[in-house]
Formats: structure tokens, C-alpha cells, sequence
């Protein structure tokens, strides 16, 4: 596996790969791989003859108070990574390589109705920098298909809505979220937490899985429902940004009538915000 830092070098190789009629695959990352992120690399290579990985921790989706500065940078062990799950090109640009007129000058792609609302609400521009440095990446790699996980569930919704409404002939793929035995799901945030605090976490899959539980059983009251996982959330001391039910593919608040349904939670647990969501797809309607 080569790992390239330029554009120029990135489309030589790609050019190459495709000139042996190679079909391209792209799992953009921000580093700090876990097995969460294999399992994309993997999904990439199951679907595509060459597949490409970028590491790049993007300043144009971070907020003024959060962690771009703190954000684990660990390419050594990442390279080991992504060549074990069956990566042929690493893409780790510097800031500078990516953004060459400087941030505050990079024409940007924004995403109307899905970036707003959830994360969009308490990170105000980050689907903005999620969008247009993904925009970015396809334009640098063209890929045939690029791999996305489903942890981030409103990016990934954001992304597929990008595609299709700029017309980029790209397939885009969701990979489940892994998680660790006890439900965690898989991030690189999760190194942020003391091990008190990663006991602790687990509790935010149990409410999820609580939630869906009560809507598999017919409950149809959400707002009760949510107020006794954000019970659950504040009782084991974390503070919840959001807990809400949505419909599944458009993201607006569900309907009695809705059968495809997403649990979608962020919360504060000290400074380290844990996001998660569960799909929950009902076999008879809901009212
Ligand atoms: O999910 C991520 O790691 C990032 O948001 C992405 C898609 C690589 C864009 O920077």
C-alpha cells in the first residue's frame, strides 16, 4: 500500500489503477482507524478493484470550541490498519495541500433540510465542512464507489443527498456500526473517556435499544418514550444534546403512520460526545 500526500500523486495513481480497468472504491476517514473502519475498507474491496483510503482531519467541519486541535492523529498505526483490511492507496493530504487558498476563501457545499436539525442544530457549519470536503475527495479520487458508515447516520443521509442532487455518478454504500460486546458503538472519540467514564457509556445503546424496543411493542407515545431515555441518559450522569425518533430516509420527525424509523441519539458524557442511532423498521403501520 502506497500512501500519497499530493493531489498530483493521488491521480497518477489512481489513473494507473484505472488504465488496468480497475474499478475504484473510496472510504474517507479522519484517522485514529478501529475496527469500525476496516470493516468500510473491507466492504470497499469486496465491490471495487483498487480501493482508496483518505486520512484527513478536515478544519472545515470542526466548531471554534471543539476538538480539531485534540483530534488523535495516529498515521503509523493507521497505515498497518487500512493494509490488513485490503487498502492499495492511503490519501493523507496536509491542510494546506487541501485547502490551498485557505479555508475562509474554499467555495462551499451545503446541503439543504437533512443538515439541519440533530447534530446540524448543535454543530452549526459541520455538514457544510462534511459536504464540501467530500465533495473534494470525489473530485480528487473519482471513484466508482466511496463507503460510509452508518454510525453517522445524518452525514451519511447528507452525503447520498449531495450525490444524487449534484448528480455525481457514484455508489455510495452504508456499512453497519460496530460496536464493542457491550453495545458501545465504535468511535474514535471513545479514547476521550476515562475508564470510569467508559463503563459508564454503554448506556447509550441500552437506550436506544430500549427506545426501539418500546416502538417494536407498539408504543406510539414518543414523546414519553424519549423523556424516559433522556431518564436514563441524565440518571447515569451524561447530558443529552438529543434523543429523538425519526423517519428513516427523509430525517423529519416521525409519524403515527411511519414504519421505517431511526433512533437517533447524541450525548454529553463530560466533554466527550457520543453519537449512536438504530434502525427500526416496523412490520405494521404505526397507527
Ligand atoms: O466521518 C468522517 O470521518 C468524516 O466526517 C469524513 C466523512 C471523513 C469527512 O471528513
Amino acid at each position: 500500500m502506497n500512501t500519497v500526500k499530493t493531489v498530483r500523486e493521488l491521480r497518477a495513481a489512481v489513473a494507473r489503477a484505472r488504465g488496468e480497468g480497475k474499478r475504484i472504491g473510496f472510504v474517507p476517514t479522519m484517522g485514529n482507524l478501529h475496527s469500525g473502519h476496516a470493516a468500510l475498507v473491507t466492504k470497499a474491496a469486496q465491490r471495487a478493484d483498487f480501493v482508496v483510503a483518505s486520512i484527513f482531519v478536515n478544519p472545515l467541519q470542526f466548531g471554534a470550541n471543539e476538538d480539531l486541535a485534540s483530534y488523535p492523529r495516529t498515521l503509523v498505526a493507521d497505515q498497518a490498519r487500512l493494509l490488513e483490511a485490503g487498502c492499495n492507496l492511503l490519501f493523507a493530504p496536509t491542510v494546506e495541500e487541501m485547502y490551498p487558498e485557505g479555508t475562509a476563501a474554499q467555495t462551499r457545499v451545503s446541503v439543504a433540510q437533512l443538515s439541519e436539525g440533530l447534530c446540524g442544530a448543535s454543530r452549526p457549519g459541520h455538514f457544510e465542512g462534511v459536504a464540501t470536503v467530500v465533495n473534494k475527495l470525489f473530485n480528487m479520487v473519482q471513484p466508482d464507489l466511496a463507503v460510509f458508515g452508518e454510525k453517522d447516520y445524518q452525514q451519511l443521509a447528507v452525503i447520498r443527498a449531495m450525490v444524487r442532487d449534484l448528480n455525481m455518478p457514484i455508489q455510495i454504500f452504508g456499512e453497519p456500526t460496530v460496536r464493542a460486546e457491550d453495545g458501545l458503538a465504535l468511535s474514535s472519540r471513545n479514547g476521550y473517556l476515562s475508564p470510569e467514564q467508559r463503563v459508564i457509556a454503554p448506556v447509550v445503546y441500552r437506550t436506544l435499544t430500549q427506545v426501539a424496543e418500546g416502538l417494536r411493542r407498539g408504543r406510539r407515545d414518543y414523546r414519553a418514550l424519549l423523556d424516559e431515555g433522556r431518564a436514563q441518559l441524565e440518571a447515569a450522569g451524561l447530558r443529552t444534546d438529543y434523543l429523538e425518533v425519526r423517519h428513516a430516509l427523509s430525517l423529519r420527525p416521525a409519524q403515527l403512520d411511519d414504519r421505517d424509523l431511526v433512533v437517533l441519539v447524541a450525548a454529553f458524557l463530560g466533554n466527550t460526545r457520543l453519537i449512536d442511532n438504530l434502525y427500526v423498521h416496523l412490520e405494521q403501520p404505526s397507527a
